[in-house]
């Protein structure tokens, strides 16, 4: 498998990147976006141009990172590596480690509509999932209504903690919201969703809105069997299938306002490489230049050139203290400051 190096669900992670002033520049202004529904959840460890993406026409209009804060390019990189796209806020976790982190996003630049203009935030990650954001529902809804809910009266739109597919993931939800007793009010459910079959996924995306009655954000999906080791995986072909279908159906959908598909990365974390978007071929030099399939969910292929030699422009314009395409990786572990630093290779 060329695309992933991660050995299993359990590790594949929050993601994030902060503002550091001594070594990083703010992202090009954004702005007079359309919306569309396919979004990119990126880049889940390694730092790679997203300008395949953004190629005439493309279908793309969002992304997040697991993280409170967006990704900006390293001070003397070229404008290749910055993001094309509008960045939607997480806040992954419920207890103080993450709390802290999105409070003092939300107190900077957070709130700054260049950088988060569509003026939505993500709840917890799989918090019902061990090794994911792991919360109890109680603790979920305390944290929501200390740091989520009150950001709905200042005009943003909030996601719903976006459980796993399994079902522990409906109980957990169901849970939260009585644990929050009407104190918690999500304008959308976000849900994540990993399996085989495309009428499943749209079942269960059926089912989450009916039980709920609110719009329907999927802030990650793939076609991969989490049976157990040596769960019977699709094929390229299967997933093309599974993309085709379920891609149509929630495009004619109202109530799915987003999806995001897993994944627009290089390492794909134990979910079935298969699913990458990416071309494996421009791993090594982290081109980002988008596969057959990435072309099908962008709606477009866009031109990824890198300067000859090595990887991108880095021998001749890194930032002192900078190192890029150091993978982004936040092991099991380590706290969200060490996880900071380690983004971009950053030490400071
Ligand atoms: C995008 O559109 C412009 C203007 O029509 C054109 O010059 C360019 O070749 C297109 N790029 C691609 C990758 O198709
Ligand atoms: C970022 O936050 C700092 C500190 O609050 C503020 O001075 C600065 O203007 C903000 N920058 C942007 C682009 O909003
Ligand atoms: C915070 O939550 C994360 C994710 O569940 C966990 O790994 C970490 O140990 C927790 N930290 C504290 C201080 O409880
Ligand atoms: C579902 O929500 C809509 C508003 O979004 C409301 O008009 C409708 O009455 C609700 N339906 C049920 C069954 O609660
Ligand atoms: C998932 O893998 C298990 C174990 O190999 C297999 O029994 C099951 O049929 C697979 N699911 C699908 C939908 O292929
Ligand atoms: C994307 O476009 C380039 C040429 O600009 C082409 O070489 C490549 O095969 C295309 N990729 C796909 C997956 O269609």
């Amino acid at each position: 498998m060329t695309c992933p190096i991660g050995s299993g669900r359990a590790s594949r992670r929050g993601m994030t990147s902060l503002v550091v002033a001594s070594c990083l520049v703010l992202a090009s202004q954004v702005g007079g976006y359309h919306w569309t529904k396919p979004g990119l959840a990126w880049p889940n460890s390694y730092y790679v141009p997203m300008a395949g993406f953004d190629g005439n026409n493309t279908l793309i209009s969002s992304y997040y990172n697991w993280s409170p804060s967006p990704v900006i390019t390293p001070k003397g990189y070229s404008s290749l590596y910055a993001v094309p796209f509008p960045f939607i806020p997480m806040l992954w976790g419920c207890n103080a480690t993450y709390t802290d982190a999105f409070q003092s996003a939300v107190d900077s630049n957070f709130s700054n509509a260049a950088l988060t203009p569509d003026r939505v935030v993500l709840g917890f990650n799989e918090p019902d999932i061990t090794g994911q954001s792991d919360c109890s529902p109680s603790d979920a809804a305390s944290a929501w209504k200390t740091y989520l809910e009150p950001l709905r009266s200042k005009g943003y739109r909030v996601g719903s903690p976006a459980v796993s597919s399994g079902m522990s993931g409906k109980e957990w939800l169901e849970d939260w919201f009585e644990a929050c007793g009407g104190g918690c009010n999500p304008d959308f459910i976000a849900l994540h969703w990993y399996d085989i079959d495309a009428g499943d996924f749209i079942d269960h995306v059926k089912d989450y809105y009916q039980t709920w009655n609110k719009s329907i954000w999927v802030t990650e999906f793939a076609v991969q069997n989490f049976t157990g080791t040596g769960a019977t995986q699709a094929t390229l072909s299967q997933i093309n299938q599974f993309m085709d279908v379920v891609v149509a159906w929630m495009d004619t959908v109202e109530y799915v306002e987003r999806y995001f598909w897993f994944g627009a990365m290089y390492d794909m974390q134990g979910v079935n490489p298969l699913n990458c978007l990416l071309d494996s071929a421009g791993e090594a030099k982290r081109t980002g230049a988008l596969n057959s399939l990435g072309v099908k969910y962008a709606g477009s292929n866009g031109s990824v050139t890198l300067a000859s030699g090595g990887r991108g422009n880095q021998a001749s314009s890194a930032a002192a203290g900078c190192r890029d395409f150091v993978r982004l990786v936040w092991p099991a572990g380590m706290s969200f400051a060490l996880g900071i630093l380690g983004i971009l290779g950053l030490v400071i």
